[in-house]
């Protein structure tokens, strides 16, 4: 039995210590949003925040994890899907198949947390996630957009 935070909520999850977090965020908390893609921390699929900083679910192990640790998953980024990464998401249509963007929107939205202005390299440096539908351009145009919304906090 652990304790989570999971999206503002505390909840007490049955798992292992090394079971890893990807599964208990799908599987017990019923949030399919974040994905599963290669299990190994190379491709971003399962990208969550945890207490404000990006990191890849299928490689973090419950086990390490405190109920204090404030974990974000897609569905918890915005209750109306406003985070101005998703509203840029949305008007540059990034998505192709859409299997990897849970994951590149939460690499986003860590990035210009931490660096809201951030530069081409910035950028480079920061969307590691894989696409297999090769949709970088759009998710480098939509990142440099919702840099740009001055709605912004
Ligand atoms: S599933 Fe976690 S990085 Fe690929
Ligand atoms: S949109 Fe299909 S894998 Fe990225």
């Amino acid at each position: 039995m652990a304790k989570l935070n999971i999206n503002g909520s505390v909840r007490d999850v049955e798992a292992e210590p090394e079971t890893p977090l990807l599964w208990v965020i799908r599987e017990q908390v019923g949030l399919t949003g974040t994905k599963y893609g290669c299990g190994v921390a190379q491709c971003g699929a399962c990208s969550v925040h945890i207490n404000d900083d990006v990191q890849r679910s299928c490689s973090i192990r419950v086990g390490d994890l405190r109920a204090t640790d404030r974990i974000v998953t897609i569905e918890g980024l915005s209750a109306t899907s406003s985070h101005p990464v998703q509203k840029a998401w949305a008007a540059v249509d990034v998505p192709q198949c859409g299997y990897c963007q849970s994951g590149q929107i939460m690499a986003a939205a860590a990035l210009l947390k931490r660096t809201p202005k951030p530069t081409d390299a910035d950028i480079d440096a920061a969307m590691t996630n894989i696409c297999r539908c090769g949709t970088y351009q759009r998710v480098r145009a939509a990142v440099r957009m919702a840099a740009d919304d001055t709605s912004r906090t």
